[in-house]
Order: C-alpha cells, then sequence, then structure tokens
C-alpha cells in the first residue's frame, strides 16, 4: 500500500509541500502519496489520518501548539520552539519535530553559502519563528546573537533560554529596535511577521552598514519592505524563506523515509522573483 503523508493546517489550499514532497519522492524513487488536510479539530482529525494508515504529517498555522500537545514524545527542538512542524506516527507513538531552524540554518549556510560562524547576527521578531531558530542559530557559534522585538520581554525571554543552553559560549542579548541605533550586523534576519501585512519592523538602514544578507523568512511575497530597505542600504545578497521551506521539507523527508532528497530542483521551482 501507497504510504501516506500530508500537510494539516487552516487554510491549506496555498500550501506548497504536497509538490515539494511529490518532487522528493521521484527524485528519490519513493512510493508515497502527500496530501492536504483542512484540519478543524486537529487531534480528532489526526487520529483520522492515522486510522486510514498516515504515516507523518506536517503541521502549519493555526495547529503547531496543538501538534505539542498531541505528540508523546518530543525533539530537543521542538521543545526549545514549543512548536512542532512534522510529526511521525510510529503505532501508538507521535514523535515530534521541528525542522523549521535547521532548514532556515541549511539554506544560508550551505544555499546562500553565508557561514554564521564569528558573525553578527540580528534577528528580528522573538515569535515562534525566532524562537524555532534559536538552537540551529546557536549551533553555528557566531559572534554575536542581537535578538530585537517591538515587546522587548519577549526578546529577553528567548535571549535568556539561549544564555541558558549548556555549553554554548554564543552572546546572545535582546533589544528594542530603538537600541540597535548605530549598531551594524554581518546578516540581518526578519523573523517578524510584519511581511505578511506588508509592513517595515521599525528598523533603522544603519543595521545594513556592514550586511552581507538580509533574509526575510517569509516566502513568496516578493521585495518585501524590509527587503526594500536591504536593498536601498546596498545588501549584496537578498533572499527570502522558500529555501528555508524546501530545506525543512527535505529533513523532514529524511526523517521519514530515511534518505535526503537535493532541493536544487524544488527551489528554482517555487521561487518567486524578489524583484
Ligand atoms: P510567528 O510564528 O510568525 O513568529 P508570532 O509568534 O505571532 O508569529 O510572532 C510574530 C512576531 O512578529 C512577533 O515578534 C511580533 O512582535 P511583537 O511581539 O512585538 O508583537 C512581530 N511583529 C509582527 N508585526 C510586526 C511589525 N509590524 N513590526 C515589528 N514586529 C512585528
Amino acid at each position: 500500500m501507497t504510504d501516506q503523508y500530508a500537510v494539516i493546517g487552516n487554510p491549506i489550499t496555498q500550501s506548497k509541500s504536497p509538490l515539494i514532497h511529490s518532487m522528493f519522492a521521484q527524485a528519490c524513487r519513493q512510493d508515497l502519496e502527500y496530501t492536504r488536510i483542512e484540519g478543524h479539530d486537529f487531534a480528532v482529525d489526526v487520529d483520522a489520518f492515522r486510522a486510514r494508515g498516515g504515516r507523518g504529517l506536517h503541521i502549519t498555522a493555526p495547529f503547531k501548539l496543538a501538534a505539542f500537545a498531541y505528540a508523546t514524545e518530543h525533539s530537543e527542538r521542538a521543545k526549545l520552539a514549543g512548536a512542532v512542524n512534522a510529526m511521525r506516527f510510529d503505532g501508538e507513538h507521535v514523535v515530534a519535530e521541528n525542522f523549521d531552524g535547521v532548514g532556515l540554518v541549511r539554506d544560508v549556510v550551505h544555499n546562500l553559502s553565508c557561514p554564521l560562524k564569528g558573525k553578527r547576527v540580528l534577528v528580528m521578531g522573538a515569535g515562534g519563528a525566532a524562537r524555532g531558530a534559536l538552537l540551529p542559530f546557536l549551533a553555528e557559534s557566531p559572534a554575536l546573537l542581537v535578538i530585537a522585538n517591538r515587546h522587548l520581554d519577549k526578546a529577553q525571554e528567548l535571549a535568556h533560554i539561549a544564555n541558558s543552553q549548556p555549553g554554548s559560549s554564543v552572546l546572545v542579548k535582546s533589544a528594542t529596535y530603538a537600541e540597535l541605533e548605530g549598531q551594524a550586523f554581518d546578516i540581518v534576519f526578519n523573523a517578524t511577521s510584519a511581511s505578511l501585512k506588508a509592513e517595515l519592523p521599525p528598523v533603522s538602514a544603519g543595521v545594513f552598514a556592514h550586511c552581507a544578507l538580509a533574509y526575510e523568512l517569509a516566502y513568496g511575497k516578493g521585495l518585501t519592505p524590509f527587503l526594500r530597505l536591504a536593498n536601498n542600504a546596498g545588501v549584496k545578497k537578498l533572499a527570502d524563506g522558500v529555501g528555508m521551506l524546501a530545506e525543512q521539507a527535505a529533513e523532514a523527508f529524511d526523517w521519514w523515509r530515511g534518505m535526503r532528497p537535493d532541493t536544487a530542483a524544488v527551489i528554482a521551482k517555487i521561487t518567486v522573483p524578489l524583484v
């Protein structure tokens, strides 16, 4: 019987995951079917999918927290993120993972050839997206990681979590946007949800003074206000989250199927030009 996988969310018609995974399955000669589930009652919907023989799920908004509660085992990354973007079903066991952060780092370091090691890194936003990237960022040993947020307490909480990680020597600081005045960074990430509303976080162009890469975690929105600001400030390399999407999908595929597909063809297929 063909193995069943799916992505669950609401709304879900926009999801690129079925396309991505059908391309991976074809390239890796894996017999699997990957569909969309419009979720309503998460536990009921997932129970039904498992009863139909479902092997694994991707989870998208608004169910990443519900998935955390549903799972019986959580990876360290999922625990730290407090959110789940992939699940694997092994009999009664429901194993939860979060590949968003590793996917992001893989895109930056491998696809975009921008190592984080020794760099001054700015992350704007302290919500779920920033939280998910925290451990994978620390693993790359940047010289400095600054988390900026409108509500400083959320950035402080993430900085505190990061600074409490055993074995990490990365200096992690929190800041308001006003406090970034006069500071410049090598790599700047927009992990806020501002671009989904075509808004710009209140950051000044000075943060890009020595910037080699401006990365927008949202994808498919073209030149967002953040990327436009970076472009006008002379940042040479601009990227959106399309590579992150493909890389987190490849991590999940590997976790489910035991082989990591190449992402280049998928990235080429789903990229929306920035300009
Ligand atoms: P996600 O899961 O996408 O990270 P989230 O957890 O709701 O979503 O977090 C949204 C993040 O975007 C928050 O850091 C939020 O900042 P506040 O905590 O200060 O509200 C940030 N955000 C949203 N709109 C923003 C805007 N226009 N400017 C700056 N930050 C914004």
